[in-house]
């Protein structure tokens, strides 16, 4: 009815989908994610739930990361932070799988749930059976007082405000932003990242949210680039590093709500099976900043164009390399390449969004899904 439509396009606050308002909204709900818990300047990073389980934190053997979907995929991210900043070994499990497999799990293991809904079947039972095991439990969750959050022995919450939009986007980075926050206290902690780097990260991760805003900018280059590919019928995304999980990411948000098919892998891999699937139809996106894995990923990027696939790469600011090879650039501003996660998913959001909406798809509520599965 006529209210509803009025109460709805009140609450898009002015946007046509709930998934541009939320992609729009990140620097804000990256900040919120970090209000009151960092301060560089102070050299101040508090989490509030990780206060009463900081030295099973500090002294876990291991990190079992599990989750599903988009939170998976910050798992992933995570992987990469905390096995950097705290040599940590750390697992990541989809849930589904870690639940049924009998895993090998003990009183000394640290386990990370993370969850927008705090709803998910498989994650809350993959829970269930780590806690059975004696593990600690942390939830990163975005709705408060959820299941996941209640089962959880400790958790953080991302605080992001609501997501609407069934694919996740505001929530992944500030689960991001948590596990950061996570990452730097467990390192600075176990004695892994010394005082002068620990500041320096602190000062680093509080930048984004305004180079997210900067990157937010480049919507209209990135609509026309989406009237370009509309009518691919397959994409590839590439990326290495911390940026492999935003490959995978960038991947998901496509299919999810265009419905083309999307494969995310790890650049080097493509030798060992996509390679054979690009030719001059083949959109291949890769995400190709400018850190350790630069130059790697740039002989990939050769590999594509050799081979007449269209490449659009997202890259650094100022890159002159990428530009000479690729058919489209889009650049994002420097940052320390392990928050560099929070940046480059931006335009693939924003990607897959238009391209949806070329495609006359339905972008906040695609088919098929679901916003929270709370049946296995
Ligand atoms: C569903 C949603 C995804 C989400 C996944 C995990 O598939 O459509 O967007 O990433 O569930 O959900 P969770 O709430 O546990 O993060």
């Amino acid at each position: 009815n006529k209210l509803d439509m009025e109460l709805e396009a009140i609450e898009k606050g002015g946007y046509e989908h709930f998934m541009l308002k939320e992609i729009n909204e990140q620097p804000r709900s990256i900040a919120d994610c970090m209000r009151g818990r960092l301060d560089s300047r102070a050299g101040r990073l508090i989490l509030g739930g990780l206060r009463d389980y900081m030295n099973k934190f500090q002294n876990a053997d291991r990190i079992i990361i599990t989750a599903c979907g988009t939170s998976w995929h910050a798992g992933l991210v995570a992987e990469y932070l905390f096995e950097e900043f705290a040599r940590v070994p750390v697992e990541v499990e989809y849930a589904s799988e870690f639940r049924y497999r009998n895993p090998v799990i003990n009183s000394r293991d640290f386990v990370i749930a993370i969850s927008q809904s705090g709803e998910t079947a498989d994650t809350l039972a993959a829970i269930e059976l780590a806690k059975q095991k004696g593990a600690t439990i942390f939830g990163v969750c975005n709705v408060v007082g959820s299941s996941i959050a209640r089962a959880t022995h400790a958790g953080s919450y991302t605080h992001a405000g609501p997501e609407i939009g069934v694919a996740s986007t505001k929530a992944f980075t500030a689960q991001i932003s948590v596990l950061s926050m996570m990452a730097l206290m467990l390192g600075y902690q176990r004695g892994t990242l010394p005082e002068s780097k620990y500041m320096e990260l602190l000062s680093e991760l509080e930048a984004i949210p305004s180079k997210v805003e900067k990157a937010l900018k480049l919507n209209e280059q990135i609509e026309r680039i989406a009237a370009q590919y509309k009518d691919a019928r397959n994409f590839l995304y590439l990326g290495r590093g911390y940026n492999f999980p935003v490959a995978l990411e960038g991947a998901l948000k496509l299919k999810e709500i265009s419905y083309i098919h999307a494969e995310g892998y790890p650049a080097a891999e493509m030798k060992h099976g996509p390679i054979a699937l690009i030719d001059e139809e083949m959109p291949v996106v890769f995400i190709a900043t400018q850190d350790s894995s630069y130059e790697k990923v740039v002989s990939n990027i050769q590999e594509v164009k050799a081979r007449k696939g269209k490449i659009i790469a997202v890259v650094t600011e100022g890159d002159q390399t990428v530009k000479k090879m690729a058919d489209h650039v889009i650049e994002i501003p420097r940052a320390h390449e392990a928050f560099v996660p929070l940046i480059s998913v931006v335009p693939l959001q924003q990607l897959s969004y238009h391209i949806a909406v070329m495609r006359g798809c339905n972008v906040d509520q695609p088919r098929n899904l679901a916003k929270s599965v709370t049946v296995e």
